[in-house]
């Protein structure tokens, strides 16, 4: 699909225009450091962004480098991630600095193949690095970019991702990669996902809708289990008592199901999946605690 290049300039002014008097002041925007950009992107990948401005700056201020993120242990960065959510990030995290210091010297790679070859990192984070460190022109389609140009391009019906990418690369200014992602992130953020009007209102949730009908379950339709039933609340629970400090199985499994109500085989599993994914450790004694 070929855009008219008038339809595009008008586009980007539009966004331009808009983002001059709504820019969000963040502070990994206040830097081009590969390192910083790529803990604040994992950060906000499943972490809402007001969340995210606390633990960013307690995060840089604990571990300023790669170096220093590369030479602590997992217990400490996961204790360190206290709030966050998503335990699994922190660790890979870790592994990733180890990895860049121990095989790239140091230095975050500035190719997409390399960057997503690293632990837990997926083409939107390798592409957000290189365009927010390393302000490469080239595009980049979160959820929030892809609704807009779902919204502005194909009257909110949804398309394939093949056709959106396409659309997504003919809008991007040359030579204004950094800003132009930072304005549609913005733009996203504060006029589609919390809208003004009601009619954008009105708008994403035909988004949602016709994700529904078309059988493809979004995210939220999902999510059909209360939270508190789900195990991802009763890893967290686990994960906070741990970080308070170790514990014996036995006390830990007495704890959680005089607490919750939950039973001893409930826990045990909750107990393996963390062990699978790395994130605890259960010693030959008995103690269960966070790993080195
Ligand atoms: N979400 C992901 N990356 C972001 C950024 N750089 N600014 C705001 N929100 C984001």
């Amino acid at each position: 699909m070929k855009l008219d290049q008038q339809r595009v300039k008008k586009f980007q002014t539009f966004i331009f225009s808009w983002w001059k008097t709504h820019k969000r002041d963040l502070p990994w925007r206040h830097t081009h450091d590969p390192y910083k950009i790529f803990v604040s992107e994992v950060m906000l990948q499943q972490t809402q962004v007001l969340r995210v401005i606390a633990k960013y700056r307690e995060f840089i201020e604990r571990y300023p480098t790669v170096y220093d993120l590369a030479q602590a242990s997992s217990a400490e960065v996961l204790r360190m991630w206290k709030g966050m959510g998503y335990n699994r990030r922190a660790l890979y995290l870790k592994k990733t600095a180890q990895v860049i210091v121990e095989q790239y010297q140091g230095i975050f790679p500035k190719n997409e193949k390399d960057l997503c070859s690293l632990p837990g990192l997926g083409t939107y984070t390798a592409r957000a690095i290189l365009v927010f460190a390393y302000r490469e022109n080239i595009t980049i389609v979160d959820t929030n970019i892809r609704q807009i140009i779902t919204h502005f391009f194909f009257s909110d019906i949804l398309q394939k991702e093949s056709l959106i990418d396409e659309v997504a690369d003919q809008l991007l200014p040359k030579g204004k990669s950094w800003e132009w992602h930072q304005a549609l992130m913005d733009y996203g953020a504060l006029r589609l996902a919390r809208p003004c009007s009601g009619q954008a209102l009105r708008r994403s949730f035909t988004l949602r809708n016709e994700c529904a009908s078309q059988g493809k379950r979004s995210n939220k339709s999902r999510l059909k289990i209360p939270f508190r039933e789900s195990n991802r609340f009763y890893r967290g629970r686990i994960m906070d008592r741990l970080r308070e400090g170790d514990i014996h199985q036995s006390d830990l499994i007495k704890e959680f199901t005089g607490t919750y109500g939950k039973s001893e085989d409930f826990i045990l599993m909750i107990l393996q999946g963390l062990e699978a994914d790395g994130l605890i450790s259960r010693l030959q004694s008995g103690i269960v605690c966070l790993p080195e």
